[in-house]
Parts: structure tokens; sequence; C-alpha cells
């Protein structure tokens, strides 16, 4: 299905890949509006200003379940033709599972309903809003790392894992309509996900620029049916330990749960 949307949010477009992502869609060929969201309003007005308007800054929190609803319905409200979602916000946190003891829970039960639960809820809300249009893209953002875990991130690693079946699973419900649902998963790649670990300046030695990166991801969603968006370390982590799996659920699912 070709990504030619009209009006595209991007959730979490404040910074790093979000924020490239906006930038980059304005100039793909449908020249949609795009829908810059966060909580960051100075950064929102700084895009919509840099891209001569074709961006739009919406305000918003999506850091719970209930955000989120309160989220979708503002969209649906000032931006009834919103025909795709990128639902790019999320949050990394360390821990050392060898001093359990010293783990922080609250930080990974936040973590996980940001990571997880906000995008099942959102695309409860939006697959709403697209079945009623009959069209539109749900884009989920994962990780290399929900194929291949990491100890230090092991929560993180799990949150991304889930989405990743939640994707799936989802695009198995619409394979047969107008609704496309893909995937987004990224290796590491510049961005402020690391601030709040101390981390940035250790992975910057490492990770992709987002001026290498983000046309990957364009040139994917746009000119290619990928459903799932991978990139160098995701893509290796990809074909691993992933490759198969839509194929064996096509097989999988009896003719009976079918409706
Ligand atoms: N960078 C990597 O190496 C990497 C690798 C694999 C996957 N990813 C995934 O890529 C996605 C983007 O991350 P990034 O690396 O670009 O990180 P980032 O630079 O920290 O950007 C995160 C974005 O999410 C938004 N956000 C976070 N919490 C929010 C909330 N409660 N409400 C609204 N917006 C919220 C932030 O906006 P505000 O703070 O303004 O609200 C910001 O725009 C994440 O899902 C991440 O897990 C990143």
């Amino acid at each position: 299905m070709p990504f030619n949307y009209s009006t595209i949010c991007v959730v979490g477009a404040t910074s790093g890949i979000g924020k490239a992502l906006a930038e980059a869609l304005i100039n793909i060929p449908s020249k949609p509006t795009v829908i810059a969201v966060g909580r960051r309003e100075d950064r929102l007005k700084a895009l919509e200003q840099a891209s001569g308007g074709k961006i739009k800054g919406l305000v918003a929190d999506v850091g719970s379940a209930k955000k989120a609803e309160v989220f979708v319905q503002k969209l649906i409200k000032e931006f009834p033709q919103t025909d795709a979602i990128i639902v790019n916000a999320g949050v990394q946190r360390h821990q050392d599972w060898f001093q359990p003891e010293k783990i922080d829970l609250e930080s990974l039960d936040q973590e996980w309903e940001q990571n997880y639960t906000v995008p099942l809820h959102i695309s409860k809300h939006i697959l709403t809003h697209f079945k009623k249009q009959n069209k539109g893209a749900l884009v989920t953002v994962t990780s290399g790392l929900a194929a291949l875990p990491k100890a230090d991130t092991a929560n993180y690693c799990a949150t991304k894992a889930a989405v990743r079946s939640l994707t799936l699973s989802l695009r198995f419900a619409y394979k047969d309509t107008p609704i496309s649902i893909r995937e987004i998963s990224p290796p590491l790649v510049e961005s402020e996900l690391h601030d709040q670990q101390g981390t940035t300046d250790a992975l910057s030695k490492f990770w992709i620029p987002l001026a290498t990166y983000i046309p990957d991801v364009i040139n994917q969603l746009v000119e290619t049916d990928n459903a799932e968006i991978c990139t160098q370390f995701s893509a290796k982590a990809y074909s691993n330990f992933e490759l198969g799996k839509w194929d064996a659920m096509l097989n999988f699912s009896p003719a009976t749960l079918k409706k």
C-alpha cells in the first residue's frame, strides 16, 4: 500500500527520531501536513516556524493510558483528516538485575505504561477513527532490542518485544483492508533517549546520525512495502530472530477464527 497520506501525526516529535521524521515527511510525494506531538511547546513552535507552516504542533502528554485517549480525541477533533500516525514517543530506563534490591519498580512500571500500554490504547482509539474513514496507516516504533534483548535495559526490551507482537497481530487483523499496519525498528540512533541515564556521550561514539538514518526510513516507508522497517543492527536482529514469523502467522491462525 503506498504511503501517500495527507495528514500524518508523529507522536513524540520534539527531539530525536520523531523530530527528524516530522521534518522529512513534509517532503514526501504526497506533501502531507505533519502533526508534531510532544510536551515541549517551545520546540513544537520552532518546528512549525522552520517548516513554513507545513508542520502543525499539537501539545499533548501521552504518558498514561488515560492521557493517550485524551490526546487521540484532541487530534481527531482538531485534525479530523488525520490518516496516518507514527507512535514514536518512548523512554528507556537502565537497571542492574544483579542488584535486584535497588531496582525501582515504579520507574519500570511507568516505562511499561509509556512504551506498551500507551501504544496499545492509541491503537484502539486511532483504529476506530481509521475504520470510519476506511483508510489509514498505523506505524509503531520498536527497536532492534525487541528481537535481541540486553540485560541492562531488560524492561525496555520487553516493552518493545510486546509492541512488536501487538503490531504483528494488528497487521494480521487488518491484512485484507485498506488500513496499513507497519513497524519502524531503529538500531542505536542519535537522539535524546539516553540523556536521562547519562549515557549519551558514550553512545554517541557508536550511534547512527539522524542525517544517515532518517533517509533510509523514509525510503523504506515510501518506496517499499516493508512492514518492518529495519536498519543495520535492527535488520540483523530481525533476520536472525524474527524472519518467518509473519508467514507462520498466516499459516497458523485457524480458518475458524477468521471473520
Ligand atoms: N535512539 C535510539 O537509539 C532508539 C533505538 C531504538 C528505538 N528507539 C525508539 O525510538 C523512539 C523515539 O526515541 P528517540 O530515540 O528519538 O528519543 P528522544 O530523543 O528522547 O525522543 C522521545 C520523544 O518522545 C516524546 N515523549 C516522551 N514521553 C512523552 C509523553 N509522555 N508525552 C508526549 N511525548 C512524549 C518526547 O517529547 P517531549 O519530551 O517533548 O514530550 C520526544 O519528542 C522511542 O520509542 C525509542 O524507544 C530509539
